[in-house]
């Protein structure tokens, strides 16, 4: 039998276990992937006296990283970590003392990537991060490797599963948005701070990722524009169903001209569609590729075993010698140039505004839109619940630029009839 190769875990949490659990389940399916058996020689938690849904043996397991990266008998560590710090600290030491990393850590590439690619490539080891993006589907491999012949025009897709999940709910059975969230984060589907799934910065970190892979360019994540879950409330789900669509996060990036049009956001996919049809903890990919043309990939985003599926693809791929094989012939984050990034492109748009209801008031707000080129498809106005002053207006517009609906929401939310911040979503049809 050929020798074990030792790895160390580094972090025990939804992901590590699932990691662990995967290793012990699947021993000799892993083994006969790998050519040799993978065990986990040490792992690394935070609390020692916490309890775990896996076990692992007092005497492997341990505080400090350096009994991973100290020991000369691990050569793969699974850095499943979250947050910046210590993961970055831990990342370049692990690195500079001979360990190819696996990580599932998408903030942590998204803001430190150069960095830490960086210094792999000057200790001679590998970066593999399948489970950072999109959970289980294997689309950075898609990307990176099997569309490789492909220019890629374009990325779009639902990227975090807990906003997803909640999303859902809500919709499907009027759940409230905070007894979701708490349900998401039992599940181990959220971030350590849930603030990273619902304002949108996780779908972010991962276009980013995604966008360098296709694009071939560093795109600092915070340059792309992004719009959170806040606005979203029943109200606005049940005027979306009535309209025939769905609300779904949506992140989105396109070559236009010289730039990248990046945005991550609510946005209106008409029911039917595949991203309308994706729904709890599920994550989709649409992929267009001048060659193949458009793809999709559909599957779970968040959780114990599908992201697990996905790290310990990763360790099998370092094993074998894939994983730096890929890291060295596609140049991942070596580009040092940031890609100006631009706005959404043109889509039709839904504006909610919270109106006086008083004669004229329509003619005002239409006005408006008219005088920066957008044309209305439709308006809906119900009457006003309990006799109140106040009325939710919805407007659809025809197809218009990013920048003039902005351009048209500050002016409309600088009239006297409008009550409140008007909500504006993207409205996507195919
Ligand atoms: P988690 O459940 O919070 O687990 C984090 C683990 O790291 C815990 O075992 C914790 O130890 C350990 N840890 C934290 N700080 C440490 C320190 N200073 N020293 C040693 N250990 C430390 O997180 P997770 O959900 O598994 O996520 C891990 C990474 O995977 C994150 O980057 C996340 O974004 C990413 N990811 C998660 C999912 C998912 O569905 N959950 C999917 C894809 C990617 P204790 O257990 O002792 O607290
Ligand atoms: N918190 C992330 C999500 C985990 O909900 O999608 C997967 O990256």
């Amino acid at each position: 039998m050929a020798e074990p190769i030792r790895i160390g875990v580094v972090g025990m949490g939804t992901v590590g276990s699932g990691v662990v659990r995967v290793l012990e389940q699947s021993a000799s399916h892993i083994e006969r992937q790998a050519g040799r058996p993978i065990v986990v020689e040490h792992a690394v938690v935070r609390d020692l006296g916490k309890s775990r849904s896996v076990a692992v043996a007092p005497e492997r397991l341990g505080t400090d990283v350096v009994a991973v990266s100290d020991n000369p008998a691990i050569s793969v560590a699974a850095m499943l970590v979250g947050g910046l710090e210590p993961a970055r600290t831990m990342t370049i030491d692990l690195l500079r003392k001979g360990k190819d990393v696996v990580t599932a850590n998408k903030a942590l590439l998204a803001e430190h990537g150069p960095e830490l690619f960086e210094v792999a490539r000057e200790a001679g080891r590998s970066i593999a991060f399948e489970a950072a993006v999109a959970g289980g589907i294997p689309i950075v491999a898609a990307i990176a490797e099997c569309l490789a012949a492909n220019r890629i025009e374009s990325i779009r897709g639902i990227l975090n599963g807990t906003s997803n999940f909640i999303l859902t709910r809500m919709e499907e059975d009027g759940s409230n948005y905070a007894d979701v969230l708490a349900i998401a984060q039992a599940e181990g589907y959220a971030e350590a701070d849930p603030t990273m799934d619902v304002d949108g910065t996780d779908a972010t970190q991962k276009l980013a990722l995604l966008a360098h892979l296709a694009f071939g360019v560093w795109v600092p994540w915070k340059q792309i524009p992004r719009v959170g879950l806040e606005t979203i409330d029943q109200e606005l789900l049940k005027f979306a169903d009535e309209l025939g669509y769905r609300v779904r996060v949506v992140a989105d990036a396109s070559r236009a001209d010289v730039t990248l049009a990046m945005r991550v956001g609510p946005t209106l996919v008409r029911k039917g569609t595949p991203l309308a049809e994706t729904r709890g903890a599920f994550n989709a990919v649409s992929v267009v590729g001048d060659a193949v043309g458009p793809m999709f990939f559909h599957g779970l985003g968040a959780g114990e075993m599908p992201t697990a599926s996905a790290v310990v693809a990763d360790i099998i791929d370092t094993v074998v010698g894939r994983a730096a094989i890929t890291f060295r012939t596609t140049g991942v984050l070596a580009a040092e140039n940031p890609a100006p990034v631009s706005g959404g492109g043109s889509s039709p748009y839904l504006l909610r505004l919270q109106v006086t209801d008083q004669p004229g008031v329509l003619a005002e707000l239409t006005g408006v839109l008219g005088r920066e080129g957008i044309s209305i498809a439709s308006v809906i106005q119900h009457q006003p619940a309990g006799g109140s002053a106040t009325v939710p207006l919805v407007i659809m517009t025809h197809s218009c630029g990013a920048a003039a609906i902005e351009r048209a929401v500050t002016a409309v939310d600088r009239q006297a009839s409008v009550q409140a911040t008007t909500t504006c979503l993207p409205v996507l049809d195919d």
